[in-house]
């Protein structure tokens, strides 16, 4: 079986958040099972380092005209990863980022993901494959586009990381990216007489994944449907979820070279020298206090207000916290401003620091508002670091309170609670304190944290199993 994978973010070219992790290791777990290729294919952008990856041309060009303008199109690989194909096309990839700016989202992305879209249905018109598996707004147009426009008969399976993120934009788009009218309706691309880039990736698609069973039935309600639940609904019987898995190659404690000693779960007091190292590169204080740490994009999703509000307290607490994100500009000035002496707070991406908090901290935090899935309390557990999170999508499905952990179960052991307040998360973390102070039964958790079974072969298989029923 053939798949075609397109995805906005591959790690290691380019990722923001979990979709990068997800477009890596999904496609390389389907490759591992039996008589399964799946081909990804990305944006070549202009931050990708060519010479690193060894990026080079295929010879393969195409082009599309719209609205009389001729964009041309030109496919790269990597040496490091055959599995890849690159587009390039000037308006899609050449930017300094990949959505937007600090002044916003880049005026011309229906024309730039339209553009990607386009670039897959004229791949698919000269290659074969039986499934096409499309990702978030960024390439969910072109369920429609393939099938609709260019009339190719293939399976389509769409899944949706962030319900929150709709690619959204005027209906002007419909004459630009030359759309099919008679799809500008209640039951395709309309949406508030706008046209709706993840509503056509769900309408147009065989079936739709979303990344935890949880967050599969939350999407359904007014709370989380984020104005789509009325479609969810309506689309209920082709919606499944299944929850996503971690690269457990990559992010593997005995094998991670960034940090100072790897370890294993025989070996856990090489994990206590991650600590020391992060209290060093740090400049906290105290060997004998738990570090607790975020790790994440500065958005309203991940509760980091509410993290705000919580640090007002945290603050005089016998314990360390250390926060790594970016995003909104304003939840970055507040969050700087609380450093003091036991809140550090690093601003930016640092995809090494992050590995140095997953392996060199007590707990990972995560007061969720709402979470697809969540990668990072996967990450945390396999580094023996127990997560602190808000039951609420694929949290709820990967994590169970330590009250309630039995080995037998498949999530990992943390401290979970249910209400979305500050008072309900700093009893949270004082439970956690609680556990810290009871160094058997900290082992203990850890030790089963480090155990569970995160990797992604369960649910490459599943998807397996769907694309098959297609
Ligand atoms: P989301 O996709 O909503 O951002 P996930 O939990 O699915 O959240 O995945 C986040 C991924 O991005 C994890 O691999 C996490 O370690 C990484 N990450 C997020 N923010 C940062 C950051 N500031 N620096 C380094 N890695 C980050
Ligand atoms: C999204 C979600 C996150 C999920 C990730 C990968 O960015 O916010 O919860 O883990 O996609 O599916």
């Amino acid at each position: 079986m053939k798949i075609l994978f397109a995805s906005s973010e591959i790690f290691p070219f380019a990722k923001t958040g979990g979709l990068g992790d997800v477009g890596s290791a999904l496609p390389k777990a389907l490759n591992q099972e039996n008589k399964i290729h799946a081909l990804s294919m990305m944006p070549l952008y202009r931050s990708i380092d060519r010479q690193k990856y060894a990026i080079e041309p295929l010879n393969y060009h195409f082009t599309k005209t719209l609205c009389g303008i001729v964009h041309p199109f030109e496919l790269y690989h990597s040496k490091h990863d055959e599995n890849i194909v690159f587009v390039y096309n000037e308006t899609l990839c050449d930017r300094e980022a990949f959505y937007g700016d600090k002044s916003g989202d880049y005026a011309d992305n229906a024309l730039r993901f339209g553009l990607f879209c386009y670039a897959i249905a004229e791949y698919l018109s000269r290659e074969k494959f039986d499934i096409l598996h499309l990702n978030d707004w960024q390439s969910g147009l072109a369920a429609n586009i393939v099938k609709k426009i260019y009339g190719i008969e293939i399976k389509t399976v769409f899944t949706i990381h962030n319900l929150a993120y709709q690619g959204i934009f005027t209906k002007q788009t419909m004459t630009d990216l030359e759309l099919n009218w008679d799809d500008f309706t209640f039951l395709g691309y309309e949406f508030y007489d706008a046209v709706n880039f993840l509503k056509a990736g769900i309408a147009f698609s065989d079936a739709v994944t979303t990344v935890s069973p949880t967050y599969a039935r939350e999407i359904a309600t007014a709370e989380h449907g984020y104005l789509l639940d009325y479609f969810i609904n309506s689309n209920q019987d082709k919606i499944y979820g299944i929850l996503n898995g971690i690269d457990i190659d990559y992010f593997n404690p005995a094998h991670d070279s960034s940090l100072s000693k790897q370890y294993d779960v025989t070996s856990m007091d090489k994990k206590e020298s991650n600590k020391k190292a992060l209290l060093k590169s740090t400049g906290l204080k105290g060997e004998e206090k738990a570090i607790f740490s975020f790790v994440g994009r500065l958005v309203e999703q991940k509760g980091v207000d509410m993290l705000l509000r919580a640090l007002v307290h945290l603050k005089d607490m016998n314990a360390n916290f250390i926060l790594l994100g970016s995003g909104e500009p304003w939840l970055e000035e507040t969050l700087k401003s609380m450093a003091c002496e036991n809140i550090y707070v690093k601003i930016g991406y640092d995809e090494d620091f992050s590995k140095h908090l997953y392996a060199g901290s007590d707990f990972l935090m995560m007061p969720s508002v709402y979470e697809p899935c969540g990668l990072n309390q996967m990450i945390a557990l396999k580094y023996g670091t127990l997560p602190i999170v808000r039951e609420t999508g694929g949290l709820k499905d990967s994590v169970v309170d330590f009250h309630d952990y039995t080995k037998k179960g498949s999530r990992g052991p943390g401290v979970t609670y249910h209400d979305n307040s500050v008072f309900a998360f700093l009893i949270a973390i004082s439970k956690a304190l609680s556990i810290y102070s009871d160094k058997k039964l900290f082992h203990t958790l850890k030790e089963e944290a480090m155990k569970k079974d995160f990797s992604w072969k369960n649910s490459a298989r599943e998807y397996i199993k769907l694309y098959r029923s297609c």
